[in-house]
Formats: structure tokens, C-alpha cells, sequence
């Protein structure tokens, strides 16, 4: 059989990671995918350097049209980043009747549910495992692998720089920026880090996730997002003592709201015990825990991002398309893994509605009775304490006491912080991180 062409939209870090692993193990992956899969044209900024990656034998064009409009080009990979361009060119690509991959998260999460709807029509894959948790094949696991199960929820550690900061901040005792700029030097977070550091790519994985687990539209503009540039190091250090380490989760899960059932999105920084394994993923790694009530929890973990690792993923799907390209569009496994006339429309909860347990710092001045009022507005909002710590900061005058409660419902959390805020013997704000079990 002849081999499938493939053209290359971006030929950065993923895409050279791409071409240099389907070089160096094409005869394995032509004897598991049934035919030859070839990079045949490669759209550059950079022309020469693409040229020097690629070599003689691959057209390297300047316009990325002219990849997704030439007629030799079977399979579209699209590695270009952004929103815009990508997502016009993927719309042209499945148009003209092409299959496509794609490692962009951001687009799947904001335009996904057109891009999949325009494939359906169009009887074409469109896969994105390298979009999730980089070389992780949490994708295929989420859509395939547990596809007996009514899954539960899905709770995961999906930005390699956030992790690594906050284990820089946990292990060495570092401040945010320092950790930062650790993480820049090092080339994990990006010269402008703040879709890393703000929680936005997070986000958009966990939006594509959810989506999968629960048979839902992606639905990004719903997601909680919080990042961790807020974060000091007193209050990783305090919940190390208390037994547990903050991590940037994003928490997908099925829910019970007053108004009935419902599916919470969220990212924020989170206590989670320190024994459990997923609170040990530390550096850039990723981890993702899977909740499902035939499996019971699985947990993915790997590298989510790198040259090869995310290669890995890209490679992958380019052999599931090279092997399904020929059957019955109505055969494949569907793009959401439900089919798409039998998505639902539970509805994203409202962050006040969620419920989780939470770690307040409240700085204090040092008078008779603070712990007392602090302890008595928690009670009179049905907030049960689980634990509580008094340490005094550093500066010989004021305290912090530190809480940590059983679960409630945010908006509860929320009162009751806005009442203590007005204690006279309060000061600033309080520092509110939720907390999770992940039992
Ligand atoms: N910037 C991402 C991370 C990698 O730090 O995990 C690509 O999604």
C-alpha cells in the first residue's frame, strides 16, 4: 500500500520532535499502522531552518495554505499554536476533505465544538491527543480505554511549569518570581508565562477532558480558572505541616447542585494530602487521576510536554488515522467519545456551588477572643472545622491562624470570609486555597 502523506503545519520543538521520531522508528510504526507514513511537505516561518531539519526530499513552503489545499496531502498536522490562523486553516483543511491532527489545545478548547462539527460533516478525524498532557495518552484512555465506565470525575495536574514552580517554591522555599524565573531559564514557562502561570492552559486541557468524560460540548467560557501567581510560600509551607501540598489541579466531576445535576470545571491551586501519589508529581511532570465506578481510580502520569514526548502523541494519532482512514466515518470512535446526537447538555455549575473543602490564612493581631470569633462565624455558616494551626509569621507582633474546613459549598465559604474580613482584629484579607481529598 502507499505510504499516507502528511503535511506539516510548524516545524518548531513538536514538529522537529515529530519528524525525527517517525524517521528513526518508521519501519515500527509502517508495521503497526498497515503503510508507510511519510512527511511529504513542511509550511516554515523559517524556510532555511526548516530545510535543515527536514532535509532535500520534503517540499518546504512559506504559505500554510498550500499545504492544506495541495491534493497529494492526506493528514494535516497542525502545530502552528494560537487561535486565529489555526483555526482557519483547519476549517480549510477538513473542507477540502483532509484528516487532521492537532496539538493545540487552546483551539479545541474555544473552537472545538465547530472544528468537530465540520469534521463530522465532512466524514474526517480530527485528533488531538498531543493537545493533553503532552507524550500522556490520557485522551485515548479517557475516550477508549475506560469506555465501559460511567466516569466520575477527572482531577489532573496538567501544566508542567505551575508544577514545577510550586515544587521549587515547596522544596527550596522560594518566592513565586524566584521559582518563576527559574522556570524561564530553564525554558519550561514561555517569555510571557501567563496562560502557564494564570491557569488559561490548564484550562483549556481540562475543558477537552471534561468534555470526553462526561459526553458534554466544550465549553471553555464556563471553566473557574485561577492560577498561581497569588501564591506565597508561607502558605505551602504551613500546608506542608498540616500534612499536604498545594498543586494547580484542574477538577472535572459530576455534582449535585439545589438545582439538580451538574459537572464542575475548574482550576485552582489545591491542598492535596501529601500521601496520596498524585500530591508526589513534582518538576514538569504530569499526572492525571481518573474517578470511573468499573475501574475505580486510574492514574495517568508522564512527560506533557517536549519535543519527543509530545511527538509520541502526534505519532500516535497519525497511525490511528492511517489505519481508520478507510473504514465507514460512522464506524470510528467519535472525536468526544459519545456520538455526537447523543452529547447531553448538563450544565457547567456555577463556582459558588461547587463544594470542596478549604485552607484559610487569617493574619490577626495577637488580642483575646480572635480564635473565638473566627471559630464562631465558621459554626453559624454550618462550616465544621477540620483543623487548626497558629503560627506567628516573622514579624514578632501579629499572627497567622490558619483552618482548614470540612466541605461546604463555596458560596457558604464566601459569606463567612467576608464576615471575618470585618473582625477588628483582622487584618487584610484572608488567603483561601481549596482543598481536596481526592479520596
Ligand atoms: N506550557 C505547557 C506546560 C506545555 O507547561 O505544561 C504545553 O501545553
Amino acid at each position: 500500500m502507499k505510504p499516507i502523506k502528511v503535511g506539516l503545519l510548524g516545524i518548531g520543538t513538536v514538529g522537529a520532535g515529530t519528524f525525527n521520531v517517525l524517521q528513526r522508528n518508521q519501519e515500527d510504526i509502517r508495521r503497526r499502522a498497515g503503510r508507510g507514513i511519510e512527511i511529504t511537505m513542511v509550511a516554515a516561518r523559517n524556510l532555511e531552518k526548516a530545510r535543515g531539519i527536514v532535509g532535500a526530499g520534503v517540499e518546504v513552503v512559506g504559505d500554510p495554505f498550500a499545504v492544506v489545499d495541495h491534493p497529494d496531502i492526506d493528514i494535516v498536522v497542525e502545530l502552528i499554536g494560537g487561535y486565529e490562523l489555526p483555526h482557519a486553516l483547519v476549517l480549510k483543511a477538513i473542507a477540502n476533505g483532509k484528516h487532521v491532527v492537532t496539538a493545540n489545545k487552546a483551539l479545541l478548547a474555544l473552537h472545538g465544538n465547530e472544528i468537530f462539527a465540520a469534521a463530522q460533516e465532512k466524514g474526517v478525524m480530527v485528533a488531538f491527543e498531543a493537545a493533553v498532557a503532552g507524550g500522556v495518552p490520557i485522551i485515548k484512555a479517557l475516550r477508549e480505554g475506560l469506555t465501559a465506565n460511567r466516569i466520575e470525575s477527572v482531577a489532573g495536574i496538567i501544566n508542567g511549569t505551575t508544577n514545577f514552580i510550586l515544587s521549587e517554591m515547596r522544596e527550596k522555599g522560594l518566592d513565586f518570581a524566584t521559582a518563576l524565573q527559574q522556570a524561564q531559564e530553564l525554558g519550561y514557562a514561555e517569555a510571557d508565562p501567563t496562560f502557564d502561570i494564570e491557569g488559561v492552559d490548564a484550562a483549556h486541557k481540562l475543558t477537552i477532558m471534561s468534555a470526553i468524560a462526561f459526553g458534554i460540548p466544550v465549553q471553555f467560557d464556563k471553566a473557574y480558572i485561577e492560577g498561581i501567581s497569588q501564591l506565597q510560600a508561607r502558605d505551602i509551607s504551613y500546608a506542608e505541616q498540616l500534612g499536604y501540598r498545594i498543586k494547580l489541579l484542574g477538577i472535572t466531576r459530576r455534582t449535585h447542585t439545589e438545582s439538580g445535576e451538574g459537572i464542575e470545571l475548574r482550576v485552582h491551586p489545591t491542598l492535596i494530602p501529601a500521601g496520596r501519589l498524585i500530591a508526589n508529581v513534582e518538576g514538569a511532570m504530569n499526572a492525571v487521576l481518573v474517578q470511573a465506578d468499573a475501574v475505580g481510580a486510574s492514574l495517568y502520569y508522564g512527560k506533557g510536554a517536549g519535543s519527543e514526548p509530545t511527538a509520541s502523541a502526534v505519532i500516535a494519532d497519525l497511525v490511528d488515522v492511517t489505519r481508520l482512514a478507510t473504514v465507514d466515518p460512522y464506524c470510528r470512535v467519535p472525536h468526544l467519545a459519545f456520538q455526537p446526537n447523543e452529547m447531553t447538555d448538563v450544565a457547567i455549575v456555577p463556582m459558588a456551588e461547587i463544594t470542596t473543602s478549604y485552607y484559610l490564612r487569617v493574619y490577626v493581631k495577637d488580642q483575646l477572643g480572635v480564635m473565638a470569633d473566627l471559630t464562631r462565624i465558621l459554626a453559624d455558616a454550618g462550616i465544621s472545622i477540620d483543623a487548626v494551626l497558629q503560627k506567628e509569621p516573622g514579624d514578632q507582633v501579629n499572627l497567622d491562624i490558619i483552618l482548614l474546613t470540612h466541605q461546604t459549598r463555596e458560596k457558604n465559604i464566601i459569606a463567612a470570609i467576608e464576615k471575618i474580613e470585618k473582625l477588628p482584629a483582622v487584618i487584610g484579607k484572608v488567603t483561601r486555597i481549596r482543598l481536596e481529598t481526592l479520596a
